[in-house]
């Protein structure tokens, strides 16, 4: 067995599932947290070992939720491609139970959609990523109008790891959660959340060992990091994405000061939701946990943004995510 899943795992697996199961499907990723205790899955669970994808548990078949905590450290579990749309029924049904606090709820939502957010950095398959977050974003904006608390805890939730899914997740959660408080209509909202999303997308582009190198970069290093929204734009360009979500892309790194990159546009030529994705980009980046510098505290984060860091910024939308961040606190 893997050790990195450790001994709690018993699949009740034989060696002919082994070899009739694996490779002849594809299979997406799903996290254990958003399983229903004692109720029956309407899907097949597997989990890799050693390479392979093994049977963990059938559609019609339950686990406790004692096994589910002892599993979470496993974290990472299967689900074949052709039950893609059961699974998504299954959390959908399950963000909508009276029953279920709002806190678990935007839990389960959080969780549902990493596997999404990483998918758009690791699918080859762009025009699939982009119109699975169109559900996907509209799946927060709903949660958002059924519970305004839900924000504050969707936030606190917040995971501050440095891989480019989570932060691409938090920073669109952040902006819905901005774009809410400054008043965006539902329409502008999907292309906001979108927008932020995808804004890091041509990070796909530059090499990964920059990408991930566990220390500050070097001039020739950061030049290539600095390219990524040009490589961005070009590709919602060629994936015929609204001039709005590629304004996020391309101009997320711009300052009002006329010091940003890749244009050096300057205050009011930042597009409205590019200088939302700008302030939640660094928020997100300055309380995020790194190989190289410890995380601010999210007060300390916004202190910093609204002093050393306040002119590269659009002031009211600065003010405004004092109080997104406000009910963060009062849901933690
Ligand atoms: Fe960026
Ligand atoms: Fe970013």
């Amino acid at each position: 067995m893997a050790s990195f899943i450790g001994e709690s795992i018993e699949p009740w697996q034989n060696e002919q599932d082994m070899q009739t199961d694996e490779n002849i499907q594809k299979f997406f990723k799903i996290r254990i947290s958003t399983i229903i205790p004692n109720r029956p899955i309407t899907f097949d669970l597997y989990i890799m070992i050693n390479g392979r994808y093994v049977h963990y548990l059938r559609g019609g078949e339950s686990i406790t939720a004692e096994k589910i905590a002892s599993l979470e450290r496993a974290d990472v579990f299967y689900v074949p491609e052709s039950q893609r749309s059961d699974y998504k029924q299954y959390v959908f049904q399950r963000l909508n139970e009276d029953e279920l606090a709002v806190q678990t709820k935007a839990q389960i939502l959080r969780e549902s959609s990493l596997t999404l957010a990483e998918e758009i950095f690791e699918n080859p398959d762009i025009e699939r990523a982009l119109n699975d977050s169109k559900e996907l974003v509209a799946n927060f904006i709903d949660f958002m109008e059924a519970h305004p608390e839900g924000m504050a805890h969707l936030i606190s939730l917040s995971s501050h790891d440095f891989y480019t899914y989570n932060h691409s997740l938090d920073v669109g959660i952040y902006s819905l959660g901005l774009g809410q408080v400054v008043g965006y209509a539902k329409e502008d909202l999907l292309e906001l959340g979108r927008g932020a999303l995808f804004h890091d997308i041509g990070k796909r582009n530059v090499a990964v060992e920059i990408i991930c190198k566990k220390g500050p970069l070097n001039d020739a290093e950061w030049a290539q990091m600095q390219k990524h929204p040009q490589y961005g734009l070009r590709i919602l360009t060629e994936h015929n994405c609204s001039e709005a979500m590629k304004a996020c892309c391309f101009e997320h790194h711009e300052s009002f000061l006329g010091n940003g990159y890749p244009q050096q546009l300057s205050g009011p030529e930042i597009h409205p939701m590019a200088r939302i994705v700008a302030i939640t980009d660094t928020y997100d980046a300055l309380t995020t946990k790194r190989s190289y510098n410890q995380p601010m505290s999210p007060s300390a984060a916004l202190e910093f943004m609204s002093t050393k860091l306040a002119p590269r910024y659009d002031r009211d939308l600065l003010k405004a995510m004092q109080s997104v961040l406000f009910k963060m606190k009062e849901a933690s």
